[in-house]
């Protein structure tokens, strides 16, 4: 009889592991207090929640909005990029990063991932910049911010905007830091998954007194040029105050669970922990990311995914990750070409590839708010997927994954 779950075996857990949001009176009290009040447009629970974050962040400017996508798109039209330039960007990422750019019809230019740590690689950046790119939008995955000091730098040298689409960074820190208060504006999203949540939501922070004035007027309609109505209600905002109170310790307890599991799967030989620069004093882990070494499976005859079968049917829900923007159809199509003027460059890049089909792997973040058994747990599994090896070869087969 095998061992293995996937073939009949016990598994390894079988109890779920903690859910996401996670709620409380608080919450509920805040949304009664602006049910009660009437007043539920954007307003001064809005203000406050915002006068909060810039606080905590030391940045100048926090600006709520309705999600994510758009804080990006209207940082883009803040800094005039539109038409005809090009915004640089890795391709390893939520869509949203791409289709912010293409709303302002802007050109995406795919610059590929470092090996080590999945985020947008400066060289590879830089071997991108023609005279007609006008910003980078470095991401933060998973929570981990980018090599922000080489890209700043970058940037400052070639003239060009640098933008973190932190959205999944809330609380990440470099050099001590808040991650929020880099380049010349960061984005926040608060979508119901994300760290921060309150169902859909966004926030914008920058210390560019300029840009904040031209976003501002473009949700309160003061704008000559544009106005668009990406105001969030008194209802989000509450939630997002509350939702905050417990931010950073989650934030601490993500991140003892991380280097928990971060020593277990050092001590396994085929898969390792993401590289953290020495500069990040906080990642916030929206996603715990872990990488297989491809070669070492494929002498064993396995794939990623055969692994990552096997470790599901074992109760962890470990799973595969962003496949490469540049491989969606939608960027092929024409409709893309007739919003830019161009078509984008959709060959394959090394990195991302290898990150994508063969050695990438996640676990959300609500696992991190578990137990170190619960982390023992993912490290067991995969250890006894390892041990069980040839008979996973022998039985899935390559070709059924
Ligand atoms: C990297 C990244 N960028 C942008 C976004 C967009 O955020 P939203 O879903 O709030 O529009 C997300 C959210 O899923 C994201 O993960």
């Amino acid at each position: 009889m095998s061992k293995l779950a996937i073939f009949g075996g016990t598994p390894v857990r079988s109890e779920p592991y903690p859910g996401w949001p996670t709620v409380s009176e608080k919450d509920e009290q805040g949304i009664a207090q602006v049910y009660l009040s009437g007043k539920w447009s954007k307003g001064e629970v809005a203000a406050e929640f915002e006068r909060r974050f810039s606080e905590r962040t030391g940045v100048r400017h926090a600006i709520v909005t309705t999600s994510g996508t758009v804080s990006l798109e209207m940082i883009l039209r803040g800094l005039d990029i539109g038409y005809g330039d090009e915004v640089i960007l890795p391709p390893y990422t939520f869509i949203a990063t791409l289709s912010s750019i293409l709303a302002v019809s802007a050109t995406p230019v795919f610059a590929d991932i470092d090996p080590e740590t999945y985020n947008i690689c400066p060289a590879a950046a830089e071997s991108k910049i023609t005279d007609k790119t006008r910003a980078i939008i470095a991401v933060a995955v998973g929570g981990c911010p980018p090599s922000i000091d080489r890209l700043t730098e970058l940037a400052n040298r070639k003239g060009i905007y640098l933008i973190l689409d932190a959205a999944q960074a809330v609380g990440a820190k470099w050099s001590g830091k808040d991650i929020a208060g880099f380049g010349d504006a960061a984005e926040f999203s608060c979508q119901n998954t994300k760290n921060l949540p309150s169902g859909e939501g966004g926030i914008i922070t920058t210390n560019d007194d300029a840009l904040c004035s031209r976003i501002r007027s473009m949700l309160d309609g003061s704008h000559d040029k544009f106005y668009t109505d990406h105001n969030v209600t008194e209802f989000h905002a509450s939630i997002l105050s509350t939702q905050l109170d417990k931010l950073d310790d989650e934030i601490i307890r993500r991140e003892r669970m991380a280097a928990y599991l971060d020593a277990r799967l050092n001590m396994l030989p085929f898969v390792r922990p993401m590289k953290r620069e020495k500069e990040v004093t906080v990642n916030a882990y929206h996603l715990y990311l872990m990488r297989f070494d491809s070669e070492m499976l494929a002498e064993k005859g396995l794939t990623r995914d055969m692994v990552l079968h096997a470790v599901n049917a074992e109760g962890i829900p470990l799973t595969p990750g962003y496949m490469p923007l540049y491989s969606f159809q939608s960027v092929n199509s024409d409709a893309v070409e007739r919003m830019t003027g161009r078509k984008t460059d959709t060959s394959p890049l090394e990195n991302c590839e290898r990150a994508s089909y063969h050695e990438g792997a996640w676990l959300f973040q609500s696992v991190l708010l578990a137990d170190t058994e619960d982390m023992d747990d993912i490290a067991d599994a995969l250890e006894k997927v390892w041990e069980n090896a040839g008979e996973l070869a022998a039985r899935l087969g390559k070709e059924s994954v």
